[in-house]
């Protein structure tokens, strides 16, 4: 499984060490509440531990937990997840209050990205967001990301974006490099 770095952040999937931790962070309403998920229970994130592990080892990709590269402390997580309705494999991403408006979402999305289109093969990823989160929206539009149409849900709008590889390499330039804005270690 893959472990990666950016300037400023450490990305590794989950251990079995991290439990207690993923459960505080998947219940942290300001961490979890935005996500179309929402805020679980320790059951529901001990469930979604177990899917993480098993998604890694299925597809080669998942969700990394994210620290700080600076005093290593867990502060969120980022990476795909493949939706069971067809629609392939989906961004997730959240950041502790305390770790936002730097820029870091930026980079973890980078090396989720680069990581999706090199080392796992993937052609094409999405990424749904309430479009009245417009940091999230922002985000993704600055990774380059493509609103491709509105859903409608009761009370609210999200924002259906699509990214496909050709588009990513397009961007990127002549023989982009697949390790994109990090290291692999
Ligand atoms: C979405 C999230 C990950 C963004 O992380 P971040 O590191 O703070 O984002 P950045 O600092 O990279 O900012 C990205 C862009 O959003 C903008 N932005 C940040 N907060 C904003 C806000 N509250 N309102 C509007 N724009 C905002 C920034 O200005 C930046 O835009 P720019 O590139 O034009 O300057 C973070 O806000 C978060 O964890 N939110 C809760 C979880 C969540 O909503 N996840 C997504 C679910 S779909």
């Amino acid at each position: 499984m893959s472990e990666l770095r950016t300037p400023r952040l450490r990305l590794r999937p989950y251990g079995a060490g991290d439990l207690s931790a993923f459960i505080a962070l998947h219940g942290n309403p300001d961490a979890f509440g935005m996500l179309q998920t929402g805020v679980e229970s320790p059951d529901q994130a001990r469930r979604t531990f177990e899917s993480y592990r098993q998604a890694w080892q299925r597809f080669g990709i998942g969700v990394w937990a994210l620290f700080d590269a600076g005093d290593g402390r867990l502060v969120g997580e980022c990476g795909l997840r493949r939706r069971d309705d067809g629609m392939g494999f989906a961004l997730r991403y959240t950041l502790l209050p305390s770790h936002r408006g730097r820029g870091l979402a930026q980079e973890a999305l980078g090396a989720t990205i680069a990581h999706a289109f090199g080392a796992a093969g993937l052609l094409r990823i999405i990424g749904i967001a309430d479009l009245r989160n417009h940091a999230s929206c922002r985000v993704m539009e600055r990774a380059g990301m493509a609103l491709e149409r509105v859903l409608r849900r009761p009370g609210k709008e999200l924002g259906l974006y699509v990214l496909m590889r050709r588009d990513w390499l397009r961007r990127a330039g002549p023989g982009p490099s697949m390790s994109g804005p990090f290291t692999r270690r």
